[in-house]
Order: C-alpha cells, then structure tokens, then sequence
C-alpha cells in the first residue's frame, strides 16, 4: 500500500537494504532502526542516492527498553504513525548458533519479545517477519510446503520457530494483530545497479558470497563441503533466490499484512532446486572466471537437497520470483567486482 510509513528493524543488512529499494519503488516508507552489529550505515545511504529518497535511519538496539517505543511514539507525535514493522533484525550464522545459543536466543527470541511488547504499547499491530526454512529441518518430502512438519536441527532454526509460535499465540489471543512469517530459501546476488549487496563481515559463512569473493581474488579457492550427497552430481541441492525477489515479497507480504489481522506463514522461493557444482559453473559462464574448487567432507548439518513450494505466495500475496540463476549471478558479480570489500572503506590491515 503506498504511502504506508513501516518501521524496518534491520533495514541497514543485506536483506534490508535491497527491501528498502522495493519499498519505495512501490511508495512505501521505509523508517530504519539497526544497531549496525551486522549492517551498515553506507548501505542506507547508497539507498537513498540509488532511489533519489530520504529514509530516517537510527541506530538502536530492539532489545533496549523504550527504544522501540520511542520510534514509534516519535513517528506518531510527528503526524505520521507506523502503520505496520518489517521486523528484519536478528543473527543468521547456523554455525554461530550451534557455538554461541544464547547470543540467538538473546538477539532472536529476546529481541522479537521487546519489540512486539513495544508494538502493543503503541497500539502497532500489524507485521512482517523475516523467518526461514530453516524452521522445517530434514525434509519428510519435497518440495516444502507450508504444512510440512516444523523440526529445525539448530538453535538459529530453533530461534526462528519459536518467534513463529510467538506471532501465532499473539494474533490468537490479541483480536485485530496481524503477521505474515516469511520463511526465506537461499537469497543471494544483488541489485543490478551494483550498488548495494552482500557484505559479510568475516568469513562467509554461505555459498554465493564465498564464490564471489573467491572470483574477486580475495579467497584462493572455493571449499565445497561434500561431493558424496544422493544428488545428481554429488552436491547439495538449494533454491537460489534473487534478493531482489525477495526484497519484492515483503512488499507484497506488508500490503497482506495491513489488510488481514491473524497469523499466516509463507515460503519465499523459486521452486528450483540448484547444486553446488551447477551454481559455480553458472557462475563461471554467466562472468567469463574461473572458480577453483576444494572438495571437503560433508559441512556437520547440512541438509542434502531442499527446495520451496511457492504456490502459498503465488495465491495469498501475488508474488512469485521472476530472476533466474543467471541473473543471481551475474548482479551478484557487479556487485563484488565494484567494491571488493563490500562497504568496508578502511584498508585490510597490513
Ligand atoms: C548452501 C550449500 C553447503 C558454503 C543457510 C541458513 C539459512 C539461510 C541461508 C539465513 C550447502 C554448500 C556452502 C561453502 C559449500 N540463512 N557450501 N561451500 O546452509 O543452505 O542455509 O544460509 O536465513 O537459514 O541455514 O546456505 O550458502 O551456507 O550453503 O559447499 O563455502 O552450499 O554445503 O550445500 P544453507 P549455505
């Protein structure tokens, strides 16, 4: 719905800044409130010169009392009230998630809590939230489906069901509050200005930064964790998605969201399954490189092959992706080969 002004935690992370350029390409009005522990400011502002707009950014923690109360009490002092949150903010690393547990559970389920306490205080009912499949563990058959059986295998996929549930008794319990739960597959790549995309602040933890990094000459070679899956060649099967797709489906799942109270879960995805192996060699046609490879053992709790039913957002939201691997590729290339360090600006150390 445009003109709608939505508060968007997180909206300074990869996800959030390519959602930001959806937002208000559909007129939506985007307010950013992110502690920067995995965002960046640049990326906010390389919003605004990319879509000539002004997005009121803060920089705050949920997780803070009164933080989340202040923006919204501000906004709606100032004339202009949240009409809904795109709640974005939170950790995503499974492998953090199985070494630190209570980092996820603080940033997670903690940080979720404080801001939905907050959106009563203030009389906001209406949200989106960044969920995962994650939350459907090892598949009992495939593709997933909405109702397949919830079972994650980590603490991150646990933190993700438990806010699920969270949002699920609200909307049961408090008449007229609304959540749509987007549970994201694979999103990489980048906007295709090349301006704004994935910056990781370490070691990428996943798949496509990892290539793009190694194709930008800042990794000698790509690990790929198995080669001995029952796939058709040896390597794990994900659906890719373009960022930018799924920056549109929280447009979609917000204008939802604004006209119907009660608790919805959506899978955003393709539909398409992809290897390890075919998502490299794409990558190398699609960018003229070459990628050299390290075969490893299995990565501990890697699911073999998952792909999305998506018919749900098809049918509820109208959305369906529209970029293919190729795409996903080659924007995500521009994108590293133009800032090989992502938005850091200061030089690595010597
Ligand atoms: C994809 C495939 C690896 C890195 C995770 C989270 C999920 C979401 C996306 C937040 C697997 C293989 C990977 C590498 C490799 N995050 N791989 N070499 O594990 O499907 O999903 O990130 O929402 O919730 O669970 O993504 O990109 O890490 O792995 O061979 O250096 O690539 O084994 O088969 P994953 P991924």
């Amino acid at each position: 719905m445009a003109d709608m002004r939505v508060l968007v935690t997180g909206g300074a992370g990869y996800i959030g800044a390519h959602t930001l350029v959806a937002m208000l390409a559909a007129g939506q009005r985007p307010l950013v409130l992110d502690n920067f522990s995995n965002g960046s400011a640049e990326a906010v502002r390389r919003v605004e010169r990319l879509c000539s707009a002004s997005i009121p950014l803060i920089e705050g923690d949920i997780r803070q009392p009164g933080v989340v109360q202040a923006v919204l009490a501000q906004a709606a002092a100032g004339g202009d009230p949240v009409r809904a949150v795109l709640h974005l903010a939170g950790c995503k690393a499974v492998g953090e998630s199985v070494a630190d547990p209570l980092k996820y559970y603080d940033n997670n389920v903690a940080g979720s809590l404080a801001l939905l306490h907050a959106m009563r205080e203030t009389g906001v009912a209406r949200l989106v939230f960044s969920s995962s499949a994650t939350v459907y563990g090892e598949p009992q058959s495939l593709p997933f489906t909405e109702a397949h059986p919830l079972a994650p295998a980590n603490p991150y996929g646990r933190t993700k069901l438990m806010v699920e549930q969270m949002l699920r008794d609200l909307c049961a319990a408090q008449a007229g509050f609304g959540a749509v739960t987007l549970r994201y597959f694979n999103p990489i790549g980048a906007h295709p200005s090349g301006q704004i995309g994935e910056s990781p602040r370490d070691v990428p933890n996943n798949l496509f930064p990892f290539i793009t990094q190694v194709a930008v000459g800042r990794r000698p070679f790509l690990n790929v964790f198995g080669d001995d899956y029952a796939t058709a060649d040896g390597t794990g099967v994900r659906d890719y998605l373009h960022v930018m797709d799924l920056a549109q489906g929280h447009v979609q799942a917000l204008d939802y969201a604004l006209a119907h109270p009660g608790f919805v879960a959506v899978n955003l995805g393709t539909g398409q399954g992809t290897s390890v192996l075919e998502l490299v060699q794409a990558f190398e046609r699609v960018n003229q490189c070459r990628i050299p490879l390290r075969t490893q053992p299995r990565r501990p709790g890697d699911i073999e092959r998952m792909w999305a039913d998506p018919a749900l957002a098809a049918s509820l939201l109208g959305w369906r992706s529209r970029r293919g691997v190729d795409a996903m590729c080659a924007d995500g290339w521009r994108w590293q080969q133009g800032n090989p360090r992502g938005y850091e600006t200061d030089p690595p150390a010597a």
